[in-house]
């Protein structure tokens, strides 16, 4: 049973130059909705545009650092000006870090959290005021993480934003949902995108891949079907299921295994 129709929203998404945010473009425009595009690489978001618009769909580029406010207002103001209004929010962007906490600077903490936590709960501060004007069942979908649900080693910044992101998707799923406003926490596993490329700093000197990773048009694929269904949660892999599963029923083995894996 579909709670919401994908043709003619108006979908705005971070960090849509590549990974899942790209694909996250490529299909929903597929399924008929119009899109707003945001990140800092212009060429890859022209890129983009120009093969949504050879597929018949329409995107609308907002360039910028989504860290900043002016970036933020500018997407929620062009968004408006040139498509009437918001219906779905898809906070994307995210970057990450690698290696022990305390070998690590305090400014690679905050970056991780301005990126994944502040611009996302940012992004959705200004976007709700239309969100609550849309007659599309309105939804923000937050691209968190399967470590949002538990912790590894190596990675204590992005744990903790991604954690961040869980609680707060959470708390505002309830308090909106007087307003009929659907909110999505998606909590990936490894996923096969540009995102290790991009990583902010990599002092591990070992392989932060764990499992055999998804592709983004399956994370995609996945996301906008959670969408259409109203979900409230998805965790995309079975390995993450595992994962979360051990977590919550056995914490002493999900402990022990973890700091095997620091050593
Ligand atoms: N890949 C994985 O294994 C994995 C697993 C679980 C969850 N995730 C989450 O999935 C989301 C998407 O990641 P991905 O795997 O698709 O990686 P990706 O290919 O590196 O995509 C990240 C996107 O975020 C954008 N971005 C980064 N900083 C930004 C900023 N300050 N302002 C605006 N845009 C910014 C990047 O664009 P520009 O560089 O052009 O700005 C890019 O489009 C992230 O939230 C990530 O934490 C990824």
């Amino acid at each position: 049973m579909s709670r919401r129709q994908i043709k003619d929203s108006v979908v705005v998404i971070t960090g849509a130059s590549s990974g899942i945010g790209k694909q996250l473009a490529i299909q929903l425009s597929a399924q008929g909705a119009r899109i707003v595009a945001n990140a800092r690489r212009a060429d890859r978001l022209e890129e983009l545009k120009n093969a949504i618009e050879n597929n018949g769909g329409q995107l609308k580029i907002i360039v910028g650092d989504v860290t900043e406010s002016d970036t933020r207002q500018r997407i929620v103001s062009e968004t408006v000006n040139e498509f009437g209004g918001i219906d779905i929010l898809v906070n994307n962007a995210g970057v990450g870090a690698i290696g022990n906490f305390s070998e690590a600077s305090e400014e690679r903490l905050r970056k991780i959290m301005e990126v994944n936590f502040f611009a996302l709960t940012e992004m959705t501060r200004v976007a709700i005021p239309h969100l609550l004007k849309s007659s599309k069942q309105p939804m923000i979908v937050n691209i968190s993480s399967v470590l949002g649900h538990r912790a590894v080693p190596l990675k204590s910044e992005y744990c903790a934003s991604k954690f961040a992101v869980h609680g707060f998707s959470d708390s505002l799923r309830a308090e909106l949902s007087k307003q009929n406003i659907d909110v999505l926490l998606v909590s990936p596993s490894t996923t096969a995108s540009e995102f290790f490329d991009s990583v902010l700093e990599d002092a591990s000197g070992k392989n932060p891949k764990l499992g055999t990773p998804m592709s983004p048009e399956q994370v995609a694929a996945k996301t906008i079907k959670a969408m259409k269904r109203g979900k409230h949660e998805i965790i995309l892999s079975a390995g993450g299921k595992s994962l979360v599963w051990l977590d919550r029923f056995c914490p002493p083995l999900a402990n022990y295994l973890m700091k095997k894996h620091a050593q």
